[in-house]
């Protein structure tokens, strides 16, 4: 049942290029310039007279929400917010009736999740929900929504899940986008384009591991670890940070790169590995720098880069090639190999991966 793998958490991250082909499969017709889901078709007025979308989720999912909140605020210019569902069910929210939630979860049943739904609900909002387990809680409760077709994902920590949420998500701000004319029509054609080569680039991206197995290896040891980002990986770091300190229960925090200096800085010496996400995009120049000054201080630096990187190469002590997307869609790609990394650091450490202490599949507790 684990496909001849070790882990769940390992098949379900090379199930990764399928299931995200499944996610897109019948809803992007990248050649006829057209995405089509039937949720969002449905109730395409809703979603372009909204005056902002809120968006509400916990753990990996909130982290998708983050980059969802960077793709529709880019391409639709509908403002967005993120919030943890325990923390907007509780605080008296401001809803109107014009305003649109996005509710994301894999299991469709963590309760917080469909507790915001319902409060969101009475309030007069519409509810849309993104969620991978078909005819659970919260795909019934939600007035529409998209499915996340991962397929049954059985590891505590998310994996599949996370990268087709930002699949369906894409699909979503891209559809909204064109809908409201905010995006050429060239920049939305790329991005299509590029969704469509993504499974072909994460394969690429698996293609890492027994580069990763090495770095492993030399941090697995660590009591502490950094992951930066910036823009559309900001969110990434967040993620990377919760997978290692879920399955390997290694202290680690994700920060966007550039606050680093507004605190973290004070924790860099050489016991601290710092993960930094550097694909050659926009901003890269400001990442190069960050990445200078956590080596000033003795930092260990394992760089993401895109594949032929030469100025990040000179300066870390490991590099992890990728392929490159959009800026949007690399997000998908970054995230595979922390995944990775995260995965065999917490098997050299003789962890439970499938089954983390202390955690469940679903938070059906509040
Ligand atoms: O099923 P959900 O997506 O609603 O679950 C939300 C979180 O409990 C979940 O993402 C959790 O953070 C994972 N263990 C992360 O790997």
């Amino acid at each position: 049942e684990k496909g001849g793998f070790e882990h769940f958490m390992l098949k379900e991250i090379h199930e990764q290029p399928d299931v995200i082909k499944d996610t897109f499969r019948g809803r992007l017709l990248s050649d006829k310039g057209i995405i089509r889901m039937a949720g969002v078709e449905d109730n395409l007025e809703k979603f372009t007279r909204a005056k902002r979308i809120v968006i509400v989720a916990c753990g990996t999912s909130w982290h998708a929400g983050l980059v969802a909140e960077y793709m529709i605020e880019e391409f639709a210019r509908i403002p967005v917010e993120v919030e943890y569902a325990s923390e907007f069910r509780y605080r008296n929210p401001i809803i109107n009736e014009d305003d649109v939630i996005i509710a994301i979860s894999q299991s469709g049943e963590t309760a917080d999740t469909l507790a915001a739904i319902k409060l969101a609900k009475e309030k007069g909002a519409f509810v849309f929900g993104v969620c991978n387990v078909v005819g659970s809680s919260i795909a019934r409760e939600t007035h529409a929504g998209a499915y996340t077709h991962a397929g049954p994902e059985i590891g505590v920590a998310s994996t599949k899940a996370f990268t087709t949420q930002i699949t369906v998500l894409a699909l979503i701000a891209l559809r909204l986008a064109k809908e409201k004319g905010t995006l050429s029509h060239s920049e939305y054609l790329r991005n299509l384009v590029e969704l469509e080569l993504i499974p072909e680039k994460v394969k690429e991206a698996l293609l890492a591991d027994s580069e990763i197995i090495k770095i492993a290896e030399v941090y697995k040891d660590s009591n502490n670890c950094l992951y930066l980002g910036r823009g559309f990986n900001y969110p990434v770091a967040l993620e990377g940070a919760l997978k290692l300190k879920e399955i390997s229960y290694i202290h680690a925090e994700g920060y966007p790169a550039a606050e680093m200096k507004h605190g973290p800085i004070a924790l860099i010496d050489e016991q601290m590995p710092v993960i930094v996400i550097a694909p050659n995009q926009n901003h890269y120049d400001k990442v190069v720098s960050n990445i200078q000054e956590i080596k000033a201080r003795s930092g260990k630096i394992i760089a993401l880069v895109s594949k032929g990187d030469v100025q990040v190469r000179k300066l870390a002590d490991h590099v992890i090639e990728m392929p490159q997307s959009t800026e949007a869609l690399t997000s998908i790609i970054a995230t595979i190999p922390l995944q990775l990394l995260s995965y065999h650091i917490a098997v050299m450490r003789e962890c439970n991966v499938d089954q983390p202490r202390n955690l469940a599949k679903s938070v059906t507790v509040e």
